[in-house]
């Protein structure tokens, strides 16, 4: 809504949005708010119908419009099966991203893989398949979700494969920026801090509530909002942005 006249915004009217990880957590949320600025939202899930046709239902009651489709990322060649789903997005919200901890000195070579697949080679590769399209029609927006505390190159004892990745993301976010500024793309990362989901059991939501310096976590709004506001504004090209209430692990 636009706080002033009340109205309601539709700055995404007549655009297609695909949202990787569409049905839950945080994806779910953003994906909500495309369909209220009135983007026609591509909702991609894994695995769970149920939580696909509850999104789309979300969608239709507030009066938007979605298109669902599950499709489990397990190999490479999924971008472009997502894409066959959904083609030539004009904006494209890759939230998605596996984690899993283990040791550095624990992690073999299927661990690795695993979870730069999900968090890096997906991202990577449907932001190479979709770029071209966006730069064609002089508009697109990218936005990626980094992991706590990867904003910048730190060490990790237990997450270093997932946080590498991660990490990672903040340069393709910089060569997407660069590469279709000029044609009015742009493509950003949002690092998350300790994100209350319907993923997480209640040790891991009282972990989030004791390290999380506001003693309450993050809800999936508060990311959303700033991810929406990284999609409205064609000034922010190539950051990447913590929304992480200052916390440090
Ligand atoms: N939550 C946090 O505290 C936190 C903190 C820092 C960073 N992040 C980052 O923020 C992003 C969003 O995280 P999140 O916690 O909201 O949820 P998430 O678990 O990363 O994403 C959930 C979504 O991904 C789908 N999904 C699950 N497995 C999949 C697979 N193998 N292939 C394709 N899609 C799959 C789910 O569908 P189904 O429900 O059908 O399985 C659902 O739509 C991630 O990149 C994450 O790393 C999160």
């Amino acid at each position: 809504m636009d706080s002033e006249s009340g109205t309601k915004t539709t700055i995404f009217e007549g655009r297609r949005a695909l949202v990787i990880g569409g049905t839950g957590g945080i994806g779910r949320a953003v994906a909500l708010g495309l369909a209220e600025r009135g983007a026609l939202v591509g909702v991609h899930g894994g695995f769970s119908r149920e939580r696909l046709e509850g999104t789309l239902q979300a969608i239709a009651k507030a009066g938007g419009k979605g298109i669902g489709f599950l499709c489990p990322v397990e190999e490479t060649g999924a971008a472009e099966r997502v894409l066959a789903h959904f083609p030539e997005p004009d904006i494209l919200v890759c939230s998605w991203g596996p984690f899993r901890q283990g040791a550095l000195e624990d992690l073999d070579g299927e661990f690795w893989q695993k979870i730069t697949l999900g968090n890096l080679v997906f991202p990577g590769t449907i932001i190479s398949l979709a770029i071209r399209g966006m730069m064609k029609k002089n508009y697109g927006r990218i936005l990626l979700f980094g992991g706590t505390n990867t904003d910048t190159i730190r060490g990790f004892t237990t997450t270093a494969a997932y946080s590498a990745a991660k990490t990672a993301l903040g340069v393709v976010a910089k060569s997407a920026a660069r590469t279709g500024a000029k044609q009015g793309v742009t493509c950003n990362v949002i690092c998350p801090g300790l994100t209350d989901t319907e993923y997480l059991d209640e040790t891991a939501r009282s972990y989030n509530r004791e390290r999380s310096p506001c003693g309450r976590a993050l809800e999936t709004a508060d990311i959303a909002c700033t991810a929406l506001g990284i999609l409205e504004n064609p000034g922010i090209n190539g950051a990447v942005v913590s929304v992480d209430q200052g916390v440090v692990l």
